[in-house]
């Protein structure tokens, strides 16, 4: 059962006898709400009236929900294990109160049967509290990055330092700079060369196709499997190019198709055990361009994308940057939490341990899309809630951490790239 779906308040009251808990996680903000007010620009001031409010946040749930103050205390005083009867919570803190935290699904129902509720399949995931809640608060949906940044004077660096001063220093220097140990400079050799031109590529040739077996030879050697462990009966390990914790692998690439000869453009999820990729039908309304955000399908019919659509869902899921938008091929690295939590269950490090997993991966494809003459990008500005829509995703399953991509380099440069010793982009 989905937060909003449970019974209006008279049901509940009906079930004189029902038994209810609290969900598996929620923490509290006191948070400052600003709101714009016309009254208040109209007396003279500001416009802006800000308040304090109460927010839970449950990580079963998509997003925060705002409480009232007099229903705090109620959330204190359910556990999240045991079942209480509602009618002494109706007596200590009121039917009104207890009705609204069954209305935010903050307080659950004992189901008559299997527990299929949002609550039920956060609980079977493993999760850590608190990296959970950190995970689903920091999501974004329909965030426009560049334009938002240049709105606050911070897409420059001029602008950054007239806010908040110089940055710490770029290196820290030594306490005693006599006691340091020289390490020898050794030779360059074709490795440094290949280490030296990986660049953030910024400057996509939006005509340019990714050959077919290019392509396949980067997702082999980033995401495929390069061999398999057999631990325990029962549980298999793949090898790939890349470390992770517990050699579980947990982050799955989904990938965003523009230009790959051979291959329609379109959604896919790449399969390690077949090498093969898995089209993935869209679960949000066809994007338009320009838009920030997603809508659901309703009651539409999945479709698949002309390349305008599918250009207008790459621009959502990197948040606004066009320019890498403009890649041929984007990769969504979204883990599936459970395969780490399965061996990490409710642990401190794990959901960093995913964090780090993709990470890795994507140097190994900013490194491999390099060798391949190709120009790597990743970006942790990503639009992850309108991702999870469309791929089908539930956040607290599974959920994009970063999106990197690559392709062929525009023959000249729009956007800056950082190249100070011009390896790539020769003084002209
Ligand atoms: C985790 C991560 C997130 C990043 N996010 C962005 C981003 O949102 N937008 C962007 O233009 N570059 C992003 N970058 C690229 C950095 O800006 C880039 O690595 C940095 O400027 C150094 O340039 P180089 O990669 O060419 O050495 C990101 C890099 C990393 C590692």
């Amino acid at each position: 059962m989905e937060a909003g779906q449970y019974h209006p308040r008279a049901d509940i009251r009906m079930e004189a006898r029902m038994r209810l808990r609290r969900c598996a996680a929620a923490w509290l903000e006191p948070r400052e709400v600003a709101a714009f007010q016309l009254d208040d620009l109209m007396a003279g001031g500001t416009g802006v009236v800000s308040r304090l409010a109460w927010f839970a946040h449950a990580p079963h749930l998509s997003a925060a929900v705002e409480v009232q103050a007099s229903q705090v205390p109620v959330l204190g005083a359910v556990g999240p294990l045991d079942w209480v009867e509602r009618a002494d919570l109706d007596a200590r803190f009121g039917a009104d109160a207890v009705d609204a935290l069954l209305h935010a699904a903050l307080l659950l129902p004992q189901p008559d049967g299997e527990d299929a509720s949002a609550d039920a399949r956060f609980r079977a995931q493993g999760w850590h509290p608190a990296s959970a809640v950190a995970h689903i608060a920091t999501r974004w949906e329909g965030v426009d990055g560049p334009k938002g940044m240049a709105e606050q004077d911070l897409d420059s660096n001029e602008g950054l330092l007239r806010k908040h001063g110089a940055p710490p220093p770029h290196a820290m220097p030594s306490a005693d700079p006599q006691a340091d140990v020289l390490l020898p400079r050794v030779d360059r050799d074709a490795f440094d060369g290949l280490l030296d031109t990986r660049a953030t590529c910024r400057n996509y040739d939006t005509e340019a196709a990714v050959p077919l077996a290019t392509f396949s030879q980067l997702m082999a050697r980033v995401f495929g499997a390069r061999g398999i462990g057999h631990p325990a009966p029962g549980f298999d390990v793949y090898k790939r190019t890349s470390p992770s914790g517990g050699s579980l692998h947990p982050t799955d690439c989904f990938l965003i198709v523009q230009r790959v000869d051979g291959i329609a453009p379109g959604l896919y999820r790449y399969r390690i055990d077949t090498h093969a990729l898995e089209p993935v039908a869209p679960l949000v309304a066809p994007p338009q361009p320009g838009d920030a955000g997603t809508e659901p399908l309703g009651d539409a019919a999945p479709r698949a994308w002309n390349s305008d659509e599918l250009r207008a869902f790459a621009r959502i899921a990197v948040a606004g940057q066009d320019f890498f938008a403009d890649a041929p091929v984007l990769c969504v690295l979204a883990p599936r939490f459970r395969r780490n939590f399965w061996k990490y269950r409710n642990h401190a490090k794990a959901y960093r341990v995913c964090v780090l997993d993709a990470g890795h991966l994507s140097q190994t494809l900013q490194l491999c899309a390099t060798q391949a003459g190709l120009g790597p990008f990743v970006t942790g500005a990503i639009n992850e809630v309108d991702l999870e829509r469309a791929f089908g995703m539930a956040a607290c399953e599974q959920s994009p951490l970063a999106v990197c991509g690559f392709g062929k380099r525009a023959a000249t440069l729009v956007t800056s790239e950082f190249d100070p010793n011009r390896r790539l982009w020769p003084r002209e």
